[in-house]
């Protein structure tokens, strides 16, 4: 067997369905471009529809199977609608990607009853219904696979990010649910805790006069993520190379959790 036929029968996603939500978003459709391009067929669902459209005409102009349809996660309505147009389009859905997510940027004594509600409904409710919906599906055929965004700040927090550390943390805990709970239904779930990643979501901290350097120090490489350096995890998770893998947040993150760039030292090498 040679290289590529190895690593195509490792990671292939060849006769996968993948629902992503957020999906043309920045760090959406990375993962969508990447798993399509691995052989995925891939439902792009989000509430701006062209948008998806727009990304799914890019990807099969490309060769790459991909549709576009509605999706709010913030309403069951739209979800339960979305699972079922995307289930009658495909007849299974084999993966989910819960991409999905907003943040306001607000000191905790400021924020009001209505900011942690559309945050909490988007991050955490959206990703529990939404999960709930398609694992009702693949608990039909006894399997699937869902894999949550979090992010940095499930464990490490920010100021002015309160409820987003509160809504991406409890989504931690809600995948670890999911695993123990649907481990018997052949359906594993994993999250994927980007670090800080450029996409239109943080532009404006990259772009502030304090806030991009203060990040930049708390990140060993010195640099924000791309979207595009999440498509190998989004593709070992989705495929069956992780097929023992369940109930764990992986970070990618460039080294921020371990403790970003070190201070002053003694030392004869010089970077
Ligand atoms: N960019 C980062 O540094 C970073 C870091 C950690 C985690 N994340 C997480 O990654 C995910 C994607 O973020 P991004 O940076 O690509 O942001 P983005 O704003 O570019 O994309 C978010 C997408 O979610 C969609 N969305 C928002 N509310 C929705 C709803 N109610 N229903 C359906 N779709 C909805 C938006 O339309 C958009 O397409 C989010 O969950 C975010 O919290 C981002």
């Amino acid at each position: 067997m040679d290289i590529a036929n190895y690593l195509k029968s490792v990671f292939s996603l060849e006769g996968k369905t993948i629902l992503i939500s957020g999906a043309a978003g920045g760090i959406g459709a990375a993962i969508s471009e990447g798993v399509a391009k691995a052989g995925a067929q891939v439902a792009l669902c989000g509430r701006t529809l062209s948008k998806c459209e727009a990304l799914a005409d890019k990807l099969k102009a490309e060769g790459c199977d991909a549709a576009p349809f509605l999706l709010d996660v913030a309403d069951l309505d739209s979800i339960h609608a979305c699972v079922d147009a995307v289930t009658a389009a495909y007849g299974k859905i084999d993966v989910l990607f819960n991409v999905a997510g907003i943040n306001k940027r607000e000191g905790l004594l400021d924020v009001d009853e209505a900011t942690y509600d559309r945050i909490m409904d988007t991050n955490l409710k959206g990703v529990f219904f939404l999960s709930q919906a398609v694992a009702r599906e693949m608990y039909k055929r006894r399997s699937g696979n869902i894999i949550n965004i979090g992010s940095h700040n499930d464990e490490g927090m920010l100021g002015g990010c309160s409820v987003y550390g509160a809504s991406k943390s409890g989504v931690i805990a809600l995948t670890r649910s999911m695993a123990v709970e649907f481990a018997q239904y052949g359906i594993r779930a994993n999250a994927i805790s980007p670090g800080h990643i450029l996409t239109e979501l943080t532009q404006v901290t990259w772009d502030h006069p304090t806030r991009g350097d203060y990040l930049r120090d708390r990140i060993a490489m010195g640099r924000p993520g791309t979207p595009d350096e999440l498509v190998g995890m989004a593709i070992m998770l989705a495929s069956d190379a992780s097929v023992y893998m369940t109930g764990q947040a992986y970070h990618v993150d460039g080294g921020c959790l371990c403790g970003g760039k070190p201070w002053e030292y003694d030392t004869a090498y010089k970077a």
